[in-house]
């Protein structure tokens, strides 16, 4: 595996930036494609070639797929922002890169989409990612699609709340999920480069109710245990309210996470990063 290019498309967010230094930590050959070279700085290494494209723009990514094995993408957009929607990223930045990859004789493609992503396509983002997911189905290159729980870094939403001594949740909070850290799920991701598993389901070693998420960023934060249990009923009429009033681009991530936290999403266990160790450092970072 070591004479084979990986280009990583994503590597300047919280997952693709842990998939960059695993390439690195194995020695991987590595181009990283980034917009913003300042992000980007932090991630060079004797080992990763970083260079300047515009993955919604084809015409940039011309001539930088030559020699690579295998296309590894994390990017999407979960605030739509700039004036882009999921469709103009998640779906076209993606084909972008498939095209270029096609064209260029890549021997495979892995993508992160999102865990039962495909039973919910009615939802604007998942609606973008799945249609990705389609397309690369079709095309006549190797793949592996990851469905990833919820990651760590969104389980700040937790920690904020505790901060403010309460955190709230929807229904009775004892739906289980297990969510997974970047760096484990990292792990896998370049694992995929040689699977033959075409899809990969995949979450944290934990499985964990919501309710115990908040008593661990509550403990995280030495606030007493304070949970407010919201009716679902008020769930379904914030999702309705938003749909009717606001436009797709404003209600899009809510009605992502407003239909996933109703019900359980449970993943094959992977890793060994545990929530409560994360919490606690996210806890000491914001101290110092
Ligand atoms: N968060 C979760 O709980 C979760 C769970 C399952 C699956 N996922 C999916 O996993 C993937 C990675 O998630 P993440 O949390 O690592 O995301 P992230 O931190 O937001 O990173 C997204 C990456 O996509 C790039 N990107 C976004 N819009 C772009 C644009 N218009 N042009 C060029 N690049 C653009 C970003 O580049 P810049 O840095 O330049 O903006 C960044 O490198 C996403 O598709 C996400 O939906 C997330």
């Amino acid at each position: 595996m070591k004479n084979n290019t990986v280009l990583l498309a994503g590597a300047t967010g919280y997952l693709g930036g842990y998939i960059a230094k695993e390439l690195e930590t194995r020695q991987i050959s590595t181009k990283i494609l980034v917009r913003n070279m300042e992000k980007a700085a932090k991630l060079t290494s004797e080992s990763t070639q970083i260079i300047k494209a515009e993955v919604t723009n084809s015409e940039t990514l011309k001539g930088h797929f030559k020699g690579v094995d295998t296309v590894i993408s994390t990017v999407g957009i979960t605030r739509q922002k700039e004036g882009l929607n999921y469709m103009d990223v998640d779906f076209q930045a993606n084909i972008n890169l498939l095209k270029e990859a096609i064209k260029s004789g890549v021997r495979k493609f892995v993508y992160v989409s999102v865990l039962n992503g495909n039973l919910h396509r009615n939802l604007k983002i998942l609606e973008a990612k799945e249609a990705f997911v389609d397309a690369l189905i079709a095309s006549n290159i190797e793949y592996t699609i990851i469905r990833p729980n919820g990651f760590f870094s969104d389980m700040k939403d937790f920690l904020e709340m505790a901060q403010k001594g309460k955190v709230y949740l929807f229904g009775s909070g004892e739906q289980k999920f297990n969510p997974i850290h970047g760096a484990d799920l990292a792990i896998a991701c370049v694992a995929a480069i040689t699977a033959k598993k075409k899809e990969i389901n995949i979450g944290g070693p934990e499985i964990l109710t919501q309710n115990e998420v908040a008593k661990m960023a509550l403990l995280a934060c030495d606030k007493p245990i304070k949970i407010i249990h919201i009716p679902h009923w008020v769930r379904k009429l914030v999702i309705w309210f938003l749909r009717t009033f606001t436009s797709s681009k404003y209600y899009g991530p809510y009605e992502f996470f407003l239909t996933l936290m109703a019900e359980d999403a449970i993943a094959p266990r992977y890793g060994i990063h545990r929530l409560s160790n994360f919490f606690q450092i996210e806890i000491d970072i914001l101290k110092n």
